[in-house]
């Protein structure tokens, strides 16, 4: 804990869906390590009594934990508070300030649609209290180059960007920490991870259910804006950046926006789009929409280590597995010295995200008997993920002490959309795939790696 601590939680959008899922159940685990003792002023637009939210919390809280330690609940309970209004009325706002009462230091947790934003963030301007304050926002964070900087002008009006923590979960998640400790805490690594070694980089997000009742939200963003331009650029960044300098905040986000500098601005060509069969019929989306559910993209690095060493990004609802993983792949030995070892039984590294944290290496070895011939093999460590720290558990906490090491800085939120910038909104109709397959495959061989997609399992 730091001198530096906020000393309240005010979450807006504390009736919604994502504290619900996410937010309640992360506070109650804070709360059951000690880590969260500060009052908690939920605030929406509902007119609940304080039992009620109460009642909510512990229905997302049981649902994510199974059963509830009723000691740490009633911790949790005796830090909240409710206050209920309509954003746009001044009243609300006078509410809040009496709810907050003395404290110095609130984090405004803005868990509200970016339609919200501009309404809450002039709210708590007006009514004197932002200064002092810190503000976390949620994604999508704008919808194009033009809407980031408006917003980043909006936010900073009323925030400095220190005070700024616009997250993105996925850099919260465990196995993504140890992307970039184990790139840079082993030296083995190093000396493979360049493009006189590394053939091709593949980033796969596999979710195998579909929008799930999210119709109306998801129409208006698509595969690209959902998970593609942040969470899985994100991961591309921690694979290809240059080691820190040195260990304060900046200097590792130095090195992220280092890499974003030199990623192509992505061309149609990049990319494939497609959408799951059925789509047309969820709640919520268009007639018609051409939204893609399913993107696969080739990024192109252009530093000194990468040059002509292409990262491939697929992501994608209903698709066969629910997976999580990187795939680096090495180039094949220059000789076939004993048996002809084909591109695709080349070695590899990969890095399993979710369901659990692994890594695994790709390697050969002699299959028994009299001839020199080998078979493919893979050494395979994994780690009990149980006790892990959720994203939002971890983002939370560290908005509140202040460390924006995991959080998006101003220029890395506005370079990630001139990347994508050419190849979003593309109104032609993505190409249709079954529910439970891995994509388009027609149109898939345009995009992919020089030997094709490593086959992904669950
Ligand atoms: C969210 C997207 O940001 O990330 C969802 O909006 C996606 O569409 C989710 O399902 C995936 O996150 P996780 O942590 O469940 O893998």
């Amino acid at each position: 804990m730091t001198d530096d601590r906020c000393d309240a939680l005010v979450l807006f959008g504390a009736t919604g869906d994502l504290a619900h899922k996410k937010i309640f159940p992360a506070l109650y685990q804070m709360v059951a390590r000690g880590n969260l003792n500060e009052p908690i002023i939920g605030i929406a637009f509902d007119d609940w009594p304080l039992d009620t939210l109460t009642a909510r919390a512990r229905d997302g809280i049981t649902n994510a934990v199974g059963t509830i330690d009723e000691a740490v609940f009633a911790r949790l309970a005796s830090l909240l508070i409710y206050v209920s209004g309509d954003y746009r009325n001044q009243s609300t706002f006078d509410a809040l300030k009496t709810a907050i009462g003395a404290c110095k230091r609130p984090l405004f947790y803005l868990a509200v649609p970016p339609s919200m934003f501009e309404v809450v963030v002039q709210g708590l301007q007006q009514s004197d209290l932002a200064k002092g304050g810190r503000l976390m926002v949620e994604k999508p964070f704008g919808r194009d180059l033009q809407s980031a900087r408006w917003l980043n002008s909006l936010l900073h009006v009323a925030f400095a960007e220190k005070s700024i923590f616009r997250i993105d979960h996925y850099l919260g998640k465990e196995a993504i920490q140890n992307l970039l400790y184990f790139r840079f805490a082993n030296s083995f690594l190093e000396p493979i991870w360049n493009r006189n070694h590394v053939e091709s980089v593949e980033i796969t997000m596999a979710e195998n259910f579909g929008v799930e009742g999210r119709g109306k939200f998801y129409d208006e963003v698509g595969c690209l804006r959902d998970v593609i331009q942040n969470h899985l650029l994100n991961v591309l960044l921690l694979l290809a950046m240059e080691p820190p300098a040195g260990r304060t905040v900046d200097d590792l986000i130095d090195e992220k926006v280092q890499v974003l500098k030199a990623v192509r601005t992505l061309q149609p060509a990049d990319v494939v789009r497609g959408q799951f069969k059925g789509y047309l019929e969820e709640p919520g989306v268009k007639p018609n929409s051409p939204v893609e559910t399913f993107a696969a993209v080739r990024f192109h690095v252009d530093t000194w280590r990468w040059k002509d060493v292409p990262f491939f990004i697929r992501a994608g609802k209903n698709l066969p597995v629910h997976v999580t993983e990187v795939v680096v792949r090495l180039k094949r030995p220059p000789l076939d010295v004993f048996d002809t070892i084909t591109p695709d039984d080349a070695n590899y590294l990969r890095f399993r995200i979710s369901p659990q944290v692994a890594v695994a290496i790709g390697a050969r070895r002699k299959a028994a008997g009299d001839a020199m011939v080998g078979e493919p093999i893979e050494l395979f460590a994994v780690d009990d993920d149980s006790g892990d720290m959720t994203p939002y558990e971890r983002l939370i906490g560290d908005a509140m002490n202040g460390n924006a090491q995991l959080f998006t800085r101003q220029d890395a939120s506005e370079i990630a959309w001139r990347i994508v910038a050419p190849v979003l909104d593309d109104p032609s109709p993505p190409a249709v795939y079954e529910p439970g397959t891995w994509g388009p495959r027609e149109v898939m061989k345009n995009v992919g790696p020089p030997n094709g997609w490593h086959e992904t399992s669950d």
